[in-house]
């Protein structure tokens, strides 16, 4: 005669089996991560070699927003920013502080056709100033800590002033996105006492922009 199971027994294996599923996707996760720079690196450039940046004839890169491949692009580096969680010691041998200053721009990476990558490092209340983006892109993933964005509209009001669209807080593994086109922002960390690093993905690299 077969056993019936009690009700108490059935919730325990499925309960076991529900964890057995979430440990398996918490380790398929961590071999998903992008824990090194070099990693990185190499996702970013398998991005920009599987979907590339269509030049014009005279050799002038288009603008990401007329380039066929940019949305597959700008989601595909969505994917790579989003599995990035840099280990501490590529934190410590790049993540550089200096107390004089707001905040430190360390350059990472200077690939110069298609992107820069640098990390920032905020000091407690300090922020930027008003910028916009001549890349096409920037893309900002939070590293550590929290980042408050405050973001304007293209055109400043007719009596010239920047138009506040919003405010927001990235918290620690988020990943933000800002071009001209959606318009002007500042960022800075918003802790009375915890410093914060971001990580800057500039599509193309830039050399200027300007600074309200
Ligand atoms: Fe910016």
């Amino acid at each position: 005669m077969p056993r019936t199971l009690s009700r108490s027994f059935i919730r325990l294996k499925m309960s076991q089996s529900s964890s057995d599923q979430s440990y398996a996707d918490n380790i398929a996760a961590e071999l998903q991560r992008i824990d090194s720079l070099p990693k990185l690196v190499n996702a970013i450039n398998n991005v920009f070699r599987d979907f590339p940046s269509v030049c014009l004839k005279e050799g002038q890169r288009k603008r990401d927003c007329e380039d066929p491949n940019w949305p597959q692009r700008k989601e595909a580096l969505f994917g790579v920013l989003d599995k990035t969680r840099l280990n501490a010691l590529e934190l410590c041998k790049y993540g550089l502080f200096d107390k004089r200053i707001p905040y430190t721009r360390n350059l990472l990476v200077k690939q110069c056709e298609d992107y820069e990558l640098l990390m920032l490092c905020w000091n407690c209340g300090m922020e930027s100033k008003v910028h916009s983006h001549p890349c096409d892109g920037c893309f900002v993933k939070v590293l550590k800590g929290e980042i408050k964005e405050t973001k304007y509209a293209p055109q400043p009001d007719k009596d010239g002033n920047l138009v506040l669209t919003t405010e927001a807080i990235a918290r620690e593994g988020d990943v933000a996105y800002m071009d001209d086109y959606v318009g002007l922002h500042k960022i800075g960390n918003p802790s009375p006492s915890v410093g914060a690093v971001t990580l800057h993905l500039y599509t193309p690299p830039y050399q200027t922009c300007k600074v309200s």
